[in-house]
């Protein structure tokens, strides 16, 4: 018989292994992965993408680490759009721009900053959406977001968080192209690839903590 438990199973991944200690044994082998707080701790915001391509594969693995950020119990599952392609996006990116300043606000003074570019010349894009009508979802979409950007720094890729595009994303005639579904609303988006360069490492204060 063969035995059960944690060890046995050749290779280590026995028919009594659960399902999620399984996948996550999985990912201790992945080449080139770091430990947690490596990755916590030498993450940078990428702003300086090489132009190739990434694997879809890859980035439905970034997405399926993003998908396991806490969520409240009553929330349904993210929705991901996922856009490819460094001239499409970059022109994406523009029509963004456009847009801020057409909707101008103060916040949106990068918009007359000839050398901003919204999505950074990133080879991909990511869109997290939830459900328009749960007011956590904004929260759960930034957890996914923190998930996705250590994920992909584990993973050998850079990315950015930006909040430029947001208006334009939310406006009716992007979501429509996007296919960004009624029910759910953008919450945060990203740019993803492989980094050309990056940026030095910064120094935080401390956090002030009160002991209670
Ligand atoms: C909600 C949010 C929106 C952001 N929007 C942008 C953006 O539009 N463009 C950009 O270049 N960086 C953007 N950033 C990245 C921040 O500038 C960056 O995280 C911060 O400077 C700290 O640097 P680090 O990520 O390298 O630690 C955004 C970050 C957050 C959290």
């Amino acid at each position: 018989m063969r035995p059960q438990g944690l060890s046995g199973a050749p290779g280590g991944a026995g028919a009594s292994v659960p399902g999620a200690l399984r996948r996550h044994r999985r990912l201790g082998s992945v080449e080139g992965s770091m430990d947690t707080l490596t990755a916590i701790h030498t993450r940078r915001s990428i702003r300086d993408y090489e132009k190739r391509a990434v694997a879809r594969e890859m980035i439905a693995d970034i997405l399926w680490d993003a998908a396991q950020a806490p969520t409240t119990p009553v929330s349904g599952p993210f929705l991901f759009h996922v856009i490819e392609g460094v001239a499409r996006i970059a022109d994406l990116g523009a029509r963004a721009k456009q847009y801020a300043r057409e909707h101008r606000s103060d916040a949106h003074a990068w918009a007359d900053r000839s050398d901003f570019k919204v999505f950074l010349d990133a080879p991909v894009v990511i869109v997290i959406s939830g459900h328009a009508d749960n007011s956590e979802s904004i929260q759960d979409c930034n957890r996914a977001g923190q998930n996705l950007m250590l994920s992909a720094h584990a993973r050998g890729l850079g990315s950015c968080w930006v909040g430029a595009p947001m208006p334009w994303l939310r406006s009716p005639q992007t979501r429509s192209e996007l296919g960004i579904a009624e029910a759910f609303e953008p919450f945060a988006a990203f740019t993803l690839g492989y980094a050309a360069s990056v940026p030095p490492s910064h120094s935080r204060e401390r956090p002030q903590i009160v002991w209670v």
